[in-house]
């Protein structure tokens, strides 16, 4: 197998991990299928990872299910410890984990690194967390009785996560099912699984238990359906497209699993007349442009008041016309690679749709030859083109003028999705307003940048159902028993 030049630079070689991992033991694929994961700055072979069979994925299963009985009585404050332990194998591995993000996902350098932080810090706030996993003594009705309700963990949990961030959508999941007392099979993406694996790596030197996190890496179909119709797996939480999600969540009915699901997004963006232009420009730049616009919260849809229409475009032009698109190893590049033909075919699909219906470019930046989508703006967008009912998942910002809040908000409203929502504005009734009649999970009121372990990630409608990060994020792991002593 060809190895791409630069992994030789890795500090420590062994997070490279070309195979699953089932049971604390680093197999091949039963037969020896592998799939290989190609750079998408330059289309090489990075290296490859096992094509896992069903049986395989059901010994994962089981391997997940014998780890449980113990893993689940191990006392919370153990649990943190190696939680914690985990985490500062993370961050010590930066540099590393980084440079195996950006070559098999294709984000800047400076980007991934962010990206390691920011997964590293759900590990850090699930193990926090863990120590406050409480129960809780109700009233009884009458005086011979007590009612205890305490949480126990769900069991064992499937987790299925996406290429655009193979680094925190794991430990974004993965940390509260630890900490709740859950073990783990992970499906990584077949896109991303190097990160997954080296995720796989620092968890078992951390010291977590064989068998508490399990990796199956290999084509989705197959690892998929056995995952969803064991009855062994309690849960399924994944990232990802509201189409296989739906999928999922038919495949899991048949066993009733409990499920998290962040499915897509169409988040709006709105800049009221009000607004701190230059602020507004610094949020879009952030929630558009993050990741090339490949994240399920990138602002899809830019709405603005007729008043800063103009000022608004000429100031984000500037910014647009000037990103710098390339590898993302190399150190001046804004903005990577798309992930894959697919991806950048749809980009491509909307600006035509969109220029074919009337709208016009009013910046775009020049980019390489290769997987690059070209950062554009275009104005005169309107509800009736592709761009405005489909994730664009690109590095593509379309300008929708609006004359009044009512129209905004109804515009803005107008999708089955409920992910994030953005607006600008200086009117303290207005923000109250506005944010009270966005039909959205989340809304960021004068900042473009919603995401932290501290807060509540998650949608309604058909973006999903479930909260990661936050207080919340524990909730989808764990059941409430109840227990009634009677007779005292
Ligand atoms: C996503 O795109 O699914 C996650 C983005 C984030 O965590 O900010």
């Amino acid at each position: 197998m060809t190895i791409h030049a630069p992994f030789p630079r890795l500090a420590d070689p062994d997070l490279l991990r070309q195979q699953a991992l089932i049971g604390g033991a680093w197999v091949d694929a039963d037969g020896g299928a592998t799939l290989a994961v190609t750079d998408p700055a330059t289309g090489a072979t990075l290296g490859s990872v096992p094509d896992i069979t069903a049986d395989q994925t059901r010994a994962a299963i089981s391997a997940a299910d014998a780890a449980l009985a113990l893993w689940r009585r191990r006392p919370s404050a153990e649990r943190a410890d190696l939680l914690m332990a985990w985490h500062d194998l993370m961050v010590a591995a930066t540099e590393d984990l980084a440079l195996i993000l950006t070559l098999e996902q294709g984000k800047p350098l400076a980007e991934a690194r962010a990206e390691i932080a920011y997964g590293a810090s759900f590990v850090r706030w699930f193990a926090e967390e863990a120590r406050r996993i409480e129960g809780q003594i109700i009233p009884a009705p009458t005086a011979d009785r007590r009612i205890l309700a305490s949480r126990e963990p769900v069991g064992v949990s499937a987790i299925i996560t996406p290429w655009n961030f193979p680094n925190a959508m794991i430990t974004r999941k993965v940390a509260p099912a630890l900490a709740a007392g859950c073990t783990v099979v992970i499906k990584p993406s077949e896109f991303t699984p190097f990160s997954a694996l080296a995720l796989g790596v620092l968890a078992l030197r951390a010291g977590i238990p064989a068998g508490v996190i399990n990796i199956v890496t290999g084509l989705p179909t197959a690892i998929g359906a056995e995952l969803t119709a064991s009855a062994t797996v309690r849960k399924l939480s994944f990232t990802g497209s509201t189409r296989v999600g739906a999928m999922l969540m038919g495949q899991c009915a048949p066993t009733v699993k409990r499920l998290s699901l962040e499915l897509g997004g169409n988040a709006p963006f709105i800049i009221f007349d009000d607004a701190d232009l230059d602020a507004a420009v610094d949020g879009l730049i952030a929630a558009k442009f993050r990741n090339g616009g490949q994240t399920c919260v990138c602002a899809n849809r830019i709405f603005v008041q007729d008043g800063v229409h103009d000022a608004f475009v000429d100031r984000l032009s500037a910014r647009v016309g000037a990103m710098r698109v390339g590898p993302g190893t190399n150190a001046a590049s804004q903005i990577g690679p798309m992930i894959n033909p697919a991806a950048l075919d749809k980009i491509k699909a909307h600006v035509a749709d969109a220029l074919a219906q009337g709208a016009t470019i009013a910046a775009q930046a020049p980019v390489p030859a290769g997987q690059y989508a070209r950062p554009t703006v275009l104005i005169g967008a309107t509800t009736a083109m592709a761009l405005a009912s489909e994730e664009t998942f690109g590095p593509v910002a379309p300008i929708f003028r609006f004359t009044d809040e009512d129209a905004a908000i109804r515009d803005a409203n107008a999708t089955p999705f409920g992910l994030a929502a953005y607006f600008y504005t200086r009117d303290l009734s207005r923000a109250f307003r506005v944010a009270e009649a966005l039909e959205f999970g989340m809304v960021g009121l004068n900042t473009g940048a919603l995401s932290m372990a501290t807060a509540p990630f998650g949608g309604i409608k058909q973006s999903g159902m479930g909260r990661e990060g936050s207080r919340h994020g524990i909730e989808d792991y764990v059941e409430i028993k109840y227990m009634c002593m009677a007779g005292i």
